[in-house]
């Protein structure tokens, strides 16, 4: 099993703390934001990690990351994705060198979570697992995919849908994935949405229509830091837990 980091972007909704550094690169409580997802791939046993970022800051990682080994990363590789806002998917099909027919791990590096997500890497055969979080109103749901459930058998996901504006559930779907070498395939399928990105919520829609796609209730803490609201829930968090 590999690991991607997702780093790309510009973090357009932080201006204007993103207009010195990367968005990943800011401080979440003692730590630069990237640490967070890279501790969360190396203490699932995964050590060879390829970050993709974008954007004018692109530099900074080398600066703040080196080769890795400090954090527990045996091999470090970084990608550029030319178009810096280009979608999660967009910015995933720059891994498929990387992957190299193998499984991958795949992190948001904005999201940060306490989770243990080792068992379920070890268990992956084949397929795609997403990881649900329970969010509480709907305000807050309409920000992430969410999972839209079969009303007879509520444990049976039928879509995810983005961003919706009358969510069918309070399952979003985290930025943490686990997929088979298909996944590439699939991005190529894929076309860009309203927003014009290529979105990672059709790839798993493209597993589910396969009945390929598992789905796990991520445990602990887990939120995304790319608001200032969530910046900040994210810097309280693991300020009250003394960081990682
Ligand atoms: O945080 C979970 C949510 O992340 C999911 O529920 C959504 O399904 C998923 O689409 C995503 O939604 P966001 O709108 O919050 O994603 P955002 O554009 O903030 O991008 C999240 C991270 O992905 C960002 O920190 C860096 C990376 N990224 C994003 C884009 C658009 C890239 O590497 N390249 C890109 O082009």
């Amino acid at each position: 099993m590999k690991g991607i980091i997702l780093a790309g972007g510009l973090g357009t909704r932080l201006y204007p703390l993103t207009y010195a550094t990367n968005k990943h690169l800011l401080p979440i409580f003692n730590k630069p934001m990237i640490f967070y997802p890279v501790k969360t791939l190396v203490s699932a046993g995964i050590t060879e990690i390829l970050i993709i970022t974008s954007g004018p800051h692109a530099g900074h990682f080398i600066g703040v990351l080196k080769n890795g080994k400090e954090l527990g990363v045996k091999h470090l590789e970084y990608a550029y994705q030319q178009k810096a806002d280009g979608g999660i998917a967009d910015a995933l099909s720059l891994a498929e060198d990387f992957a190299d027919g193998e499984p991958l791990t795949v992190i948001l590096g904005d999201n940060t979570t306490d989770a243990e997500i080792k068992s379920y890497v070890r268990q992956f055969k084949s397929g795609a697992t997403v990881f649900l979080k329970k969010i509480s109103g709907k305000s807050q749901l309409r920000r992430f995919g969410v999972a839209v459930f079969d009303a007879k058998n509520k444990k049976k996901l039928l879509k995810i849908e983005e961003k919706p504006h009358a969510p069918q559930s309070e399952y979003a779907a985290t930025g943490l994935y686990i997929y088979d070498r298909h996944v590439f395939d699939y991005i190529r399928k894929c076309s860009p949405s309203k927003r014009g990105e290529i979105e990672i919520t059709d790839v798993n829609n493209i597993y589910l229509s396969q009945g390929t796609l598992n789905w796990v209730e991520l445990k602990g803490f887990w939120s995304d830091a790319g608001t200032f609201e969530t910046l900040y829930r994210a810097n309280a968090y693991w300020a009250g837990k003394g960081g990682i």
